[in-house]
């Protein structure tokens, strides 16, 4: 089975509460996984025949969290074209911003700008609706993993 990379951004730790929840749940499918701490990403570009899944909060005015910044900078500026990269995300906002789960959105269109393949439609997770975003993001697992199968066996 492929290995997972999990990348998280928070600034008061729901993402990465979620991303730890389902890094677990992942591993017990049988995938191997490895949670990054966004103090190791530096250098970090995802490996093409890994799968990749960033889960972000925002912040500010649909700001990108300070602690994955300069990951996604680094990315948006050094970056090489990942076309055979295939990632899957998760935001976490709030629907009473009028940018709402903005950070993630700008990952969405960075790694499109890079040219990898989205598995699976976004997850917002609004916490308007729930204060367990884990919960939604366990939940999600089922669909990832379908569209994981789809996509090895194309
Ligand atoms: C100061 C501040 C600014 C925020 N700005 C946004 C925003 O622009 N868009 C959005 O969707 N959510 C926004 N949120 C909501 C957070 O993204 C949401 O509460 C999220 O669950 C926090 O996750 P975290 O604990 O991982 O940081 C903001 C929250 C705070 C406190």
């Amino acid at each position: 089975m492929k290995k997972v990379n999990v990348v998280f951004g928070t600034v008061y730790g729901s993402a990465q509460f979620t991303a730890e929840t389902i890094t677990k749940a992942i591993a017990k499918l049988g995938f191997s996984t490895k949670l990054w701490q966004p103090n190791e990403l530096s250098g970090f570009v995802p490996a093409q025949d890994e799968l990749l899944i960033v889960v972000c909060s925002t912040t500010g005015q649909g700001d990108i969290p300070d602690d994955i910044a300069p990951w996604f900078n680094e990315l948006k500026h050094n970056a090489p074209y990942l076309p055979a990269l295939k990632y899957s995300l998760i935001g976490l906002g709030d629907s009473s911003y009028d940018t709402f789960c903005g950070a993630i959105k700008q990952f969405d269109e960075l790694f499109t700008e890079l040219g990898a393949k989205s598995l699976l439609d976004r997850l917002d997770i609004d916490a308007c609706e729930t204060m367990e975003p884990e919960i939604e993001a366990k939940s999600w697992i089922a669909s990832w993993q379908n569209a994981v199968s789809s996509a090895i066996e194309a």
